[in-house]
């Protein structure tokens, strides 16, 4: 992975509430993981072993590692420093160094954005900036 490879989005690929966030050219068949900024957060893209698109909150929870780095395998991504695995919703399915019966991975989830393919392109919700998010939060409330 280099630095060129990495993605920003901007308003000028957008396309109502879904951005274009890479070219399915753009996924090396033998390594389909990219980084991508949206909203100005870092997430990173991968195509899992089933084929299925994931765009997951690029750093580790545990100890912030880059999941840029991790290992794709066992239809997620594992995190390269502790192991801690994730599938394509962010969910957290495995921690190696938990006590066998451990089910603390249950709670452990990064922020994941929908994501899916048309023509040729990848396109992903759009992310509201934070400040933007925060500006908004509670705007719906009584
Ligand atoms: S930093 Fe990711 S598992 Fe420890």
């Amino acid at each position: 992975m280099t630095d060129s490879s990495k993605i920003d989005t901007d308003a000028d690929n957008a396309e109502g509430d879904w951005v274009q966030i890479a070219e399915v050219g753009q996924l090396d068949p033998e390594r389909p993981l990219i980084p991508v900024t949206l909203g100005g957060r870092p997430f990173v893209l991968f195509r899992d072993d089933d084929g299925h698109l994931g765009l997951i909150g690029r750093h580790c929870p545990h100890r912030g590692a880059d999941l840029c780095y991790g290992r794709l395998e066992d239809s997620g991504l594992r995190c390269p420093f502790h192991g801690w695995h994730f599938d394509r919703t962010g969910q957290c399915v495995e921690q190696p160094a938990e006590p066998e019966g451990s089910q603390m991975y249950k709670a452990i989830k990064v922020p994941m954005v929908p994501v899916r393919e048309e023509e040729g392109r990848i396109l992903a919700r759009r992310v509201l900036p934070r400040e933007d998010a925060r500006a908004t939060a509670g705007k719906d409330r009584p």
